[in-house]
């Protein structure tokens, strides 16, 4: 089984290396944006990973799914998501997207991890906090593929229950925001130090450096990554402080 995962902060990725740790999965497991992807996309068996945006997919998810139209008739695809509290749907969004071009849904999950929102108040936890649900993830990461290495498949997030509470919990109040990539991006530049840091590890190649600054474009797919990264803590979205720098390895 090959895994496509797209993860700001290392929470989704993170997920995903022990579910296929556990499964005793061996097959390629590749960052969405990188060139690999296409190379895992080719397998009939998949699973997709990204972190709940929403209640939704991120766009650049989406577009990786529209992209690749044609590729995904008969692929058996297993969906990750991660979150912070509430995904809805998160991984119906997919599965709807996947089967409209023909692709097989064997089972979703949707597993609460940190908070990746560096910049907003809402949600933020000590250390420890996210020690303990970091934690309580990987044992139910550790449980489900038990129970998948038996063919049963959990199907969380997929149902029309799951449909109306991502829908309605969420996604009609913020549609337009995880419908399209951002120009929000604000990176302050008395703060920056032009380190290039976020402009390696951005998965869309959404900022550059000019005269010794980063500078952001308007591609960006709010994963939080450059946010997470900066050293100078230079980098802001949604909020305009930030409050935490997130990172899987600070608590697993
Ligand atoms: C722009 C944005 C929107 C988010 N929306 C939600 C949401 O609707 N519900 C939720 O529970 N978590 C939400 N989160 C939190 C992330 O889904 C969660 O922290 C996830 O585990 C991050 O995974 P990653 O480190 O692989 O990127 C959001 C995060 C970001 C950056």
């Amino acid at each position: 089984m090959n895994a496509i995962c797209l993860s700001g902060t290392g929470n989704t990725r993170h997920i995903v290396s022990l579910l296929l740790n556990e499964l005793g999965a061996d097959g390629i497991s590749a960052p969405i944006e990188s060139a690999d992807a296409m190379k895992a996309l080719e397998g009939d068996e998949l699973i997709l990973a990204y972190p709940t945006m929403f209640s939704n997919i991120p766009y650049l998810v989406r577009d990786f799914i529209n992209k690749n139209r044609n590729v995904w008739k008969g692929k058996k695809i297993f969906l990750i998501t991660t979150m912070g509290l509430f995904a809805g749907d998160g991984t119906g969004c997919a599965a709807r997207l996947l089967k409209k071009y023909g692709a097989v849904i064997t089972g979703g999950i949707q597993i609460i991890m940190p908070d990746s929102i560096g910049d907003c108040k809402a949600l933020k936890k000590t250390a420890e906090q996210n020690r303990e649900i970091v934690k309580k993830a990987e044992q139910r990461v550790t449980e489900i593929a038990r129970r998948m290495k038996e063919g049963k498949y959990p199907q969380e997030g997929l149902s029309f229950w799951a449909h109306m509470a991502g829908l309605f919990g969420q996604r009609l109040w913020f549609y337009n925001k995880a419908m399209g990539y951002t120009d929000k991006l604000k990176i302050n530049p008395d703060k920056c130090a032009g380190c290039g840091i976020c402009a390696n590890n951005c998965p869309t190649q959404n900022i550059k450096i000019v005269d010794g600054k980063a500078v952001a474009d308007s591609q960006c797919t709010m994963c939080y990554r450059c946010v997470n990264y900066c050293p100078k803590q230079a980098i802001t979205l949604l909020g305009k402080t930030l409050h935490q720098q997130a990172g899987i390895e600070k608590y697993s």
